[in-house]
């Protein structure tokens, strides 16, 4: 069954938006989303801490971004579910005209993001799939908050590795297709799974075999495409990557107190890049 075909409120089929909002203490979950993250829980025990790591490192990538970088307007593509410290809350606390642009395959995510943001006329959720990268930037309510003539940033966190390279149009098409339509000044962040340190045998495909099993049977249908060091940095061919480059999620910038210790446990690879 095609991924599209499983998304919807189809509570039976595991979704990856709810598995990941189970991980992070959400409420938005299903028993069926639970029983696959706990599956996934008892083959990679640090998937809870790594969902965290994850969303800590957006969080921080956003308040540079809005902070130090300038940057006023967002574009959130794979956004999942809205959580703790959502991008618009992020980047409005440091400027309240900030304006950002959630984008979700996902119907039920999209959904929960429209009702959250209800009387937020900075921020929308719009349904769009990053495997058509000109339909997302062709969306008229993204337009009418994104103004693409000047910079904005481009996040792309957790989503990458649910496009595998066999897919007609990589995942590397589709960040050149998105960043060839920013203009100069305009920031990528990316976070990707990354399976390097992972204690499972060799086999023919990357990543965790039971993870990618339950993968395989949830709304993404196919497994979690794992990619090393060198893979991730390629997403920022032509891009000015900011210190301390593609690190484990826990290193970058961390804040004073930030636990750093096992940062490979993250299993998440994250970087910002500047386009000239
Ligand atoms: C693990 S969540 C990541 C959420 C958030 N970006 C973060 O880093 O915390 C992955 C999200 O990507 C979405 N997703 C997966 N494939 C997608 C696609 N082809 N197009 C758009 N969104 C997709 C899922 O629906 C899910 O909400």
């Amino acid at each position: 069954m095609a991924a599209e075909d499983r998304l919807g409120i189809d509570p039976s089929v595991p979704n990856v938006a709810r598995m990941y909002d189970y991980w992070l203490g959400g409420v938005h979950n299903f028993a069926a989303d639970r029983q696959a993250a706990e599956e996934i829980l008892a083959a990679v025990p640090e998937a809870r801490a790594s969902a965290a790591a994850n969303r800590a490192f957006v969080r921080r990538v956003v308040r540079f971004l809005a902070a130090d970088a300038g940057i006023s307007q967002f574009i959130d593509i794979g956004a999942g579910l809205p959580t703790q410290g959502n991008v618009h809350e992020v980047a409005q606390e440091v400027n309240p005209v900030a304006r950002v642009v959630y984008a979700d395959y996902d119907p039920v995510v999209v959904a929960h993001g429209r009702a959250l943001l209800m009387g937020n006329p900075s921020a929308a959720s719009i349904l769009g799939d990053v495997r058509r990268p000109e339909e997302i930037l062709a969306n008229p309510e993204l337009r009418s908050l994104a103004d693409l003539s000047q910079p904005v940033a481009l996040l792309l966190t957790g989503v990458l590795h649910f496009i595998d390279d066999a897919d007609a149009d990589g995942a590397y098409s589709i960040v050149r297709r998105l960043t060839a339509s920013l203009s100069p000044g305009s920031y990528l962040a990316v976070s990707h799974g990354c399976a390097e340190g992972m204690n499972t045998e060799p086999t023919s495909e990357p990543g965790n075999p039971v993870a990618n099993a339950v993968f395989r049977r949830s709304t993404v249908a196919h497994a979690l495409w794992s990619r090393s060091r060198a893979e991730v940095s390629r997403f920022f061919v032509g891009c000015e990557l900011l210190a301390p480059g593609v690190v484990w999620v826990p290193e970058w910038r961390p804040e004073s107190g930030g636990d750093v210790t096992n940062p490979g446990r993250s299993h998440f690879l994250g970087a910002l890049g500047r386009l000239p």
